[in-house]
This record gives C-alpha cells, structure tokens and sequence, in this order.
C-alpha cells in the first residue's frame, strides 16, 4: 500500500531530517531556489559554505539581479558548471524586471525560468511553496528503482513512480524525506537496509540484492587534452588573462592563455622541454608582439577532470615580456589583482603552482 509507504517514509524524516540552512523555517522561495541551483551537481557539503557566503553578498533576489556577471561568477568560483550561476542570474533578472520580484510558485511558472528544468521546478514548487510536485533526481532514482526493483528504467517511468507515491498536501516533506533516505540510508553503494524504514515495502531488500538497482551504466571512456599555459608576465609584475566567451564552457570566467597541443611529444620534460617551450612561443608571438622565447620555463602541469573530458595544461612561464596591444578579452592584471577576478578551477591550481615556485615568487617579490 502506497499509503505504508508514505507514512514510514515520514515518520523516519520527522526523527532523522538534515537540518540544512536552506531548510530554515519560515522558507525563503529564493534560498529554496539557490540551494536547489547549487546542489543540481555538487554535493550538500560543498554546497553549504557557498550558500551561506553567496546570501551575504547577494541577500535577496533584488541583490542578485544588480549584480555584474562579474561579480556573480566570483561567487561561484570553484562550484563548476557555470552555466547555472550565468542562468540563475539571468532568471533573477527576470524575476525582478518581469514579474515584480515574486518567484513563480507553480512548475509551469519555473519551468519557464533559464536554468530551470522539470526536477527544480518540482523541487522549489512543493519546498518553498507547499504545491504537490514531485521529484526525480539521481537519489530519488535510486530509492525507486529499488523499492520497486527496476534495473533500467525509463525516466518517464520513474516519474510515474515518484507521482504516484506523493503524499498529497505533504509533498515537500515526502520529497525532502526521499532526498535524505537516497542520501544517508539507500546509497549508492553499501547501502544501510538495517536503518531503512522502506525495508518492509523494498523489493530490492527482498530480492537480496539491492545493490544490483538500478543496473550500473557502462561508463563510456573519457577524452583527454593537453594544453600548454602561458603565464606571461610584463614589466610591471602584471600578468596576461584571458576572458573566456560568456556563452560556453566556463563562460565569463578568467584563465592564463592556453592553447590545445595536438601531438604531445610523450613524455614532456620539465623544465626546458623543446616541443612544450615551442608551442608557449608560438602562443606569445600571437599575443604579445615579441620574441621572447629565451625567457621561457616550464614549470609544471595541472590536471583537471570535467564530466565529459579530461585535461592537462603544461605551464610555461614567460618573464620580463613588454606589455604591447593584445586582443579585447585579454588584460593585464597584477598578481594580487588575478584573485580579484572569477576564475576556472585549474587556473587557481596554475596561481597556487606560481605561488609555490620560489624562483618565479622570488623574480615577483623584487618587483
Ligand atoms: N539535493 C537536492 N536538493 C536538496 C535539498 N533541498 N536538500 C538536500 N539535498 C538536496
């Protein structure tokens, strides 16, 4: 009976619920929204701190909708997946321009918000304002293919599973109860059965195997590229950056200017490797108009993982070049100034690699 189902689910959530601080009574529909935007990749801890530190600086909606898109990517430097941060802004803008600042408190009303598609919608529509919406997200997923045993189910399917069982008039309880028994109890691996309050209803459990649900997807293998880096560093201790397209990947953010290296000589040697400096050269000839090869080091690589590829920049520094007239997007920029600006995760692992070589730190500490 669906009606079990629901009534054990709750009754665990009243006794093992996560106090989050976007679960704040009485709910705030934009901090319901903003938590919701974060969490959409990134797990509850990371999410925690930029949440509290995003409402000190955007407070409310109307602050957010101010804001430079600058500003905004700052506040989401390091969470990844941009787009949510350009969407949620844009949505805000919205919202405030079109709408008198009121949240739309239906799905239709979400859905027609940048950013936000069909499990947001639910999410913010039955947390924030009380609307009987149900949820599908990778955890919820999981609780439904196991309590009823599918291995590969459709999304459409498991949509159906997620509605019917909505309590109605209790649905942003019953959701918030499916998010941190997917989360705590019926995880993806090991999952604690003894602890569960579905254990009962659990197809899964009783077959033995819950584990097996839903069936694990054969990862596809991931592409990797190479890049080299250049720090170029002028006169004046500034240092090239380069503005990224605002549409895209890490649109809007700031990185050091690099180049995709087609045939890596295998393996590059740090720090004079001849193919690494050639290519750091030819970047610099595109960028600043001067040959400046003779300076240039290798100083190290740093790697980083997105969902669907993988990539390795091999990082030349080039000091003492002129500063000369460069594309719109680039800028010089100090060295205190760099953290000042919005920028990828794998350029504030280059910074930290700058900051750690004594020799480079050392020609930045006379100047
Ligand atoms: N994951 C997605 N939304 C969430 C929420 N509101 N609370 C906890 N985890 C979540």
């Amino acid at each position: 009976m669906i009606s079990n189902i629901q009534n054990a689910l709750l009754a665990w959530f009243a006794k093992h619920k996560r106090h989050l601080p976007w679960r704040r009574e009485p709910r705030d529909p934009y901090h319901v929204w903003l938590a919701e935007i974060m969490l959409q990749q990134t797990q509850v801890a990371t999410v925690i701190p930029y949440f509290e530190r995003w409402l000190t600086h955007f407070p409310s909606l109307a602050h957010l909708a101010q804001a430079s898109q600058d500003d905004v990517l700052k506040r989401w430097e390091g969470l990844g997946y941009y787009s949510r941060a350009r969407n949620l802004h844009k949505a805000a803008q919205m919202v405030q321009n079109e709408q008198a600042g009121q949240i739309p408190n239906t799905v239709a009303g979400l859905l027609a918000l940048p950013g936000i598609g069909r499990y947001t919608a639910g999410a913010i529509a039955s947390l924030a304002f009380g609307q009987d919406a149900a949820i599908l997200d990778g955890n919820v997923k999981r609780v439904v293919s196991r309590l009823y045993a599918l291995p590969a189910a459709s999304d459409d399917e498991l949509w159906q599973h997620s509605e019917s069982l909505l309590p109605a008039g209790r649905a942003g309880e019953f959701n918030e109860a499916l998010m941190d028994l997917g989360a705590t109890i019926c995880t993806p691996r090991a999952p604690t059965c003894a602890g569960c309050p579905l254990k009962p209803h659990c197809i899964a459990y009783t077959k033995g195997a819950p584990e097996a649900y839903p069936a694990p997807k054969v990862k596809k293998a991931i592409p990797h590229k190479n890049l080299v880096t250049l720090l170029c560093r002028n006169q004046n201790a500034q240092f090239l950056m380069r503005q990224r397209p605002r549409q895209g990947l890490l649109g809007g953010l700031w990185e050091f200017p690099s180049e995709e290296i087609f045939d890596l000589p295998q393996p590059p040697r740090l720090p004079s490797d001849a193919p690494i400096l050639a290519l750091a050269a030819g970047l610099m000839g595109q960028l600043v108009s001067e040959n400046a090869s003779a300076n240039l080091r290798y100083i190290g690589l740093v790697k980083h993982a997105f969902t669907h590829f993988r990539i390795t920049r091999h990082v030349v520094f080039a000091d003492q070049v002129q500063p000369t007239l460069h594309p719109e997007n680039y800028r010089w920029v100090s060295a205190d100034d760099i953290t000042k600006l919005a920028l990828t995760k794998s350029d504030l692992r280059i910074l930290e690699l700058l900051n750690s070589m004594s020799v480079v730190s050392s020609q930045i500490d006379r100047s």
